[in-house]
Formats: C-alpha cells, structure tokens, sequence
C-alpha cells in the first residue's frame, strides 16, 4: 500500500519525505488555508519535494467550465500534479476530459460505492473515500472500501486506485490495509504514530544495557 501525506505544510512534508516512506502528497483548500500561504506557490514546492509521486491539488470552483480552467493552470505547475475534483456531475465530466487527455486525477469527497463506480467509468487515477467523516455519522467508514474494493475488482477494466481518506487513526490504516485499499493519504501524526511503540523503545533500553555490559563496539 502507498502512503501519502495529507498536508500542506512544507516543514512536515520536508521532515517525513526523508523517512522514504512517503510516496505522493494530497491537498485539499482546508489544508491550503491552514498553510496561510499562496496556492500555487505551495503547490510547486511540494512537487519538487515530492517529484518521485503525485501531488494532488484541488480545485475551487463547481461548474465544469471554470474547474476544467483553474485545472489548467493546476496542471502546468508540474508534470506530477493529480487534478483533485469533487465527486458531482460536473466533476465527474471534469475528470472524463482531464484523464482522456492523460492527466491524473483524484476524484474526492466520495461517500457511497455508487459514487466511485461513477469515478472509474470516468477514468479517475484515484478516488478518495472519506472514512473518518462517515464514521463522524456512525457509520462504519473501512465498510465503503470493502465494497469499493469487491466492485472494482469485479471489473478488472477499471484502473482507478483506491485511496483511502479523512483517516483518523492507526486502526483505520491497518483495516484499509488489510481490505486493499491502494493507497492511503494520512496526517504527519499518524505516519509517526505507525512506527511508535512503547515496547520497541522498552526493547532497545534492554538491548542497550545489556550490549554495554559486554564492552564490546561494533566500529
Ligand atoms: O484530504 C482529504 C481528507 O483526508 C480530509 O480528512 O480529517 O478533514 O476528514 P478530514
């Protein structure tokens, strides 16, 4: 499974693209905000932080007309840019357009397994379920995408991706994992909190004490 990093903040995506672990970056206009910086600026500078993967950028605006221009200007600013359009007819036409002409794009804001059957028909790279936002409802989210998981596979045809969304926690990484799901776009904090554990650092304290005792150096 891939990982992404759902952030627009370019000191979190610096510090854990060093890790290796991050394959692609998603943005969304609320992560935009929280940046308080320039769109478009902040766009570019991830992609060059991120060139290995795609970056999704969002667009603002609801008609087809208008997303596929603010699409256009999206597009140019790199070669791995994903135009990221919500899950409506017009997005849906967007991304038709967008992905015939051989553009990435991830279709987002999706909630019913109806939507992204919808989204790969029209050719998306991605379509991103929101789990976390469904289970705000008390829904189960992580049951979107085991039927978002049996529908695609029914049509080998399709080759949208599926990535998991608004996750909320390390369960919901490992239960997307364990159903499939192609990639998942997490928060910084619960990319450190998958390799966080009490009793690897309780290990090491012993395997330290223990190596010391023998006095012995490797170098
Ligand atoms: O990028 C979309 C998604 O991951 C948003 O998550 O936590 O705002 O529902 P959240």
């Amino acid at each position: 499974m891939k990982i992404f990093l759902d952030s627009a903040d370019i000191s979190e995506i610096k510090d854990l693209v060093q890790t290796g672990m991050v394959d692609g970056v998603t943005t969304n206009p609320s992560l935009i905000a929280k940046s308080g910086r320039d769109f478009k600026e902040v766009i570019a500078e991830i992609s060059t932080l991120v060139s290995h993967g795609p970056v999704s950028a969002e667009v603002t605006s609801f008609d087809y007309e208008t997303m596929m221009k603010e699409a256009e200007v999206l597009r140019k600013i790199s070669d791995n840019i994903a135009i990221k359009v919500p899950l409506t007819i017009d997005g849906l036409r967007v991304c038709r357009a967008l992905s015939s002409d051989n553009t990435l794009v991830n279709v987002t804001l999706c909630f019913t397994a109806n939507q992204a059957l919808l989204a790969a028909k029209a050719g998306a790279a991605f379509i991103s379920p929101f789990l976390g936002r469904l289970d705000d409802l008390g829904m189960d989210g992580t049951d979107l995408i085991s039927d978002i998981a049996d529908i695609y596979m029914n049509y080998p045809e399709f080759e949208t991706e599926i990535l998991a969304a608004s996750i909320r926690s390390t369960k919901h990484v490992q239960d997307v994992a364990l159903l499939g799901a192609d990639v998942a776009t997490l928060p910084g904090k619960i990319i450190k909190a998958m390799y966080d554990h009490p009793l690897t650092y309780k290990g090491l304290e012993t395997f330290e004490k223990d190596w010391k005792a023998t006095g012995q150096s490797i170098l």
